[in-house]
C-alpha cells in the first residue's frame, strides 16, 4: 500500500461520546474477527491497511520492502528479510538507512517462544573524552558533537545485521546483500523526497567533498527526479562484506579506509575500535498491558523501559472511556510521559557502564506510586518542571521497519545515523556515511541534546560506552503470538509515537492504518510544552490550555511502520507523514 493521502481535518471530527461507542464497536469487531473472515476495511469509511495472508514487510523504502518480500517469498524467514531490508536501505534510503550507524533489532519466534534484542548501537571511540565536546567556557559545543568528524561513534550496523542473520537467519549473507549491491552498482531513480532531503543538508555536506561527489552532480547541482543515484564505492564495500563477512568491515580493507581517513582528519575511530566492536544479544524488556504481552528494547535504549513504564501507568486509567484524543485522555497521557521522561534523564544509560534500575522502573508497583501523583484535573505544577532547550528544527532521521513471516516470526528494527545523512561525512572510497551519534551522550549535565533530551551521570560520555537511545522497536503478543509489530523514527518522539500506536490499537480499537494516521501528541517534561500535530480539535486544545498546558502545534511527529496480525490475516501500514514507504505482503 502506497501512502494514502489523509484528510487531516477529518480526524478532528471525533466527538467524545461518539468515539466511545466507536471504540467499543471496533473492539468487538476485532475480537469477533479472531479466526473468522478477514474484516473488510472499506476505504469509504475506514483508513485502509495493506493486507496479506503469509508474510509482510513495512518499511520507508519501496525498494527495501520489495527486496525483503522477495526473500520471504523464496522461503526465507523474517530475520532473513529484515537483514535484507537493512542492507538495502543503506543504499536506497541513505538519510537514515546505513552501514555507518547503529540501531536495535527485536526478534520474536513464536515456535520456541524465544525473544532476542540485538543491540548494535554505536560506541564511543576509545580515544573520546568529554572535554573534546566542550567550548572554552566548559559548555557543550554542539558543533562538535553533531557536525564534525568527532561526532561519530563506532558503527554497529554491519555487526548487528550479520549477527542477526548468523543466529536466527537461514540465508547467506551474500543473498541478503544481493539487492543492496545491485541497487548501489546500477543505481535507482531518485524521487522528489530524496532530492528534498539532500537539499536540506547540502550546506552541511559541503564539508565532505566525498559526500558531495556521491549525492550531487558535478558542480554541486541536485539530481532531477528520475535520474539514477549510483553508489559504486558503496557497492564495493557491500561486496567485500558479502565475500568476507562482517570482518571485511571491522578488520579488512574497509576498516583500513575508515581508520586511515579518521587519523588523517583528526577523527577518533581507530583500527582497534573497529576490531573490538561487538553487537550484543540482550534480553528484551517485558511488560503487560491490558492482557497483551509487550516486548521492547532494553538499555542502552531508553525506549522499552519508558514505553512499559508509561503503559503501566496508563493501565490504571480507563483510557477508552475518555475517548481518543479527548482532553482528558491527552492530559493523562501527557502526565505519564512527563514522569517517564524525568526517569529517563535520571536513570537511563548504557547498562554495561552504569546500574540501570530496569526491574523497578518497569514494575506495576512503581507505576502505581507514580500514577497516584497524577492529578486528574490539571498538569503537574510547573514549578516542578525545569526549563529545557527546544529541539531544533534541523532534524534527525532514523528509520524503522517491521517484518512478519509465514511462521509468525516477527522482527522489529530501528536504526539510524542520528541526523539526516548523519554527520554528512562519507569515508572516501567506501560510500559509507558516518553517524553523528555522539550527540546522544549528555555532554554536560542538563544540556539538552538535539531532541531537547537532558541527562546526567548515567549517560555521561566514557570511552567504549554506548550512548543512550530512544529507539523503541516493539512487538506485542496476544495469546503468545505476535499481534502488533511497530516502531518509529523521531528522536525523543519515538517512544511516545510507539505508545500511541499501541493505545490506538489496544484501547481505541483502531485498525493499523487508523492507529498510524491518527493525530499524535507528545510531552517530554522538558521543555514544558505539550506538542501536538495539527488536526486536534480546537475544543480539545481549549480544554487543555485551560487546564494549564502550554500547547505547541507544529510539525508531524514520528513515522511508524507497523504490522498487526488478527485471525490469520496480516495488516500493515506505512506512515503517510513520510512519503516513499511501502507496506506489502503476499
Ligand atoms: O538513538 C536515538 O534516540 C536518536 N539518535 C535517534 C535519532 C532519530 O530518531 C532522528 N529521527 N528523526
Amino acid at each position: 500500500m502506497r501512502n494514502l493521502v489523509i484528510n487531516k481535518p477529518l480526524l478532528s471530527l471525533t466527538a467524545k461520546n461518539l468515539s466511545l461507542l466507536f471504540a467499543i464497536f471496533l473492539f468487538l469487531t476485532i475480537a469477533a474477527a479472531e479466526g473468522a473472515e478477514r474484516p473488510e476495511f472499506d476505504p469509504q469509511s475506514r483508513f485502509h491497511p495493506a493486507y496479506a495472508e503469509h508474510g509482510m514487510v513495512v518499511s520507508e523504502s519501496e525498494y527495501a520492502t520489495r527486496a525483503g518480500l522477495d526473500v520471504l517469498r523464496e522461503g526465507g524467514n523474517a530475520i532473513d528479510a529484515a537483514v535484507t531490508v537493512g542492507f538495502t536501505m543503506a543504499v536506497t534510503y541513505p538519510r537514515a538507512g546505513n552501514l555507518g550507524g547503529g540501531g536495535f533489532m527485536l526478534i520474536y519466534l513464536p515456535g520456541t517462544k524465544e525473544a532476542a534484542a540485538i543491540d548494535y548501537r554505536e560506541k564511543a571511540p576509545l580515544a573520546a573524552r568529554n572535554e573534546m565536546y566542550l567550548d572554552e567556557k566548559g559548555g557543550a559545543d554542539v558543533e562538535k558533537s553533531r557536525q564534525g568528524i568527532i561526532a561519530s561513534g563506532v558503527p554497529g550496523t554491519v555487526a548487528g545485521l550479520a549477527l542477526a542473520l548468523d543466529k536466527y537467519g537461514t540465508i547467506t549473507l551474500e543473498r541478503a546483500l544481493r539487492p543492496a549491491i545491485g541497487l548501489a552498482e546500477n543505481g535507482f531513480p531518485v524521487d522528489e523526497e530524496l532530492i528534498r532531503s539532500l537539499t536540506r543538508v547540502k550546506e552541511r555536506m559541503k564539508a565532505s567533498p566525498e559526500s558531495m561527489k556521491i549525492f550531487f552532480k558535478e558542480g554541486g547541482s541536485s539530481y532531477a527526479p528520475g535520474e539514477r543515484l549510483i553508489q559504486k564505492d558503496l557497492a564495493w564495500t557491500l561486496r567485500r562484506i558479502a565475500e568476507s563477512g562482517p570482518d571485511a568491515f571491522y578488520e579488512g580493507t574497509v576498516a583500513e579506509r575508515i581508520s586511515g581517513f579518521m587519523s588523517e582528519n583528526g577523527g577518533l575511530i581507530t583500527k582497534k575500535d573497529l576490531a573490538s566492536y561487538e553487537a550484543l544479544v540482550r534480553e528484551p524488556v517485558r511488560g503487560t498491558y491490558r492482557g497483551y504481552d509487550i516486548y521492547s528494547m532494553p538499555p542502552p535504549s531508553s525506549g522499552g523501559v519508558l514505553l512499559i513504564e508509561m503503559l503501566n501507568m496508563l493501565e490504571r486509567f480507563p483510557l477508552a472511556s475518555y475517548g481518543h484524543n479527548s482532553a482528558r485522555a491527552i492530559h493523562v497521557m501527557a502526565e505519564c510521559m512527563k514522569l517517564a521522561y524525568a526517569d529517563r534523564a535520571e536513570y537511563l544509560g548504557d547498562p554495561d557502564f552504569v546500574d540501570v534500575p530496569v526491574a523497578r522502573l518497569i514494575s506495576k508497583e512503581y507505576a502505581r506510586g507514580l500514577s497516584a501523583r497524577i492529578d486528574p484535573e490539571s498538569p503537574a505544577p510547573s514549578d516542578k518542571i525545569h526549563p529545557g532547550g527546544k529541539p531544533p528544527r534541523e532534524g534527525g532521521n532514523t528509520t524503522h521497519f517491521s517484518v512478519i513471516d509465514k511462521w509468525g516470526n516477527a522482527v522489529s528494527n530501528t536504526y539510524t545515523l542520528n541526523f539526516n545523512y548523519g554527520s554528512g561525512i562519507t569515508v572516501p572510497g567506501t560510500g559509507i556515511l558516518l553517524n553523528n551519534e555522539m550527540d546522544d551522550f549528555s555532554i554536560t549535565p542538563g544540556t539538552p541534546n538535539a531532541y531537547g533530551l537532558t541527562g546526567g551521570e548515567h549517560n555521561a560520555l566514557a570511552p567504549g560506552k554506548r550512548m543512550l537511545s530512544s529507539m523503541t522497536p516493539t512487538i506485542v503478543l496476544r495469546d503468545g503470538k505476535p499481534f502488533l509489530i511497530t516502531g518509529s523514527v523521531g528522536g525523543s518522539l519515538i517512544i511516545t509515537t510507539v505508545l500511541q500506536v499501541l493505545t490506538n490499537v489496544i484501547d481505541f480499537g483502531m485498525n493499523v492504518a487508523e492507529a498510524t494516521y491518527a493525530v499524535r501528541v507528545h510531552h517530554q517534561r522538558l521543555p514544558d510544552e505539550l506538542r501536538t500535530e495539527s488536526g486536534l480539535s480546537a475544543d480539545t486544545i481549549k480544554l487543555l490550555s485551560e487546564m494549564g498546558y502550554s500547547i505547541v502545534t507544529g510539525d508531524t511527529m514520528g513515522s511508524a511502520q507497523s504490522i498487526v496480525k488478527i485471525g490469520g490475516y496480516i495488516y500493515g501500514a506505512t506512515d503517510p507523514r513520510r512519503p516513499g514507504g511501502l507496506a506489502e505482503g503476499y
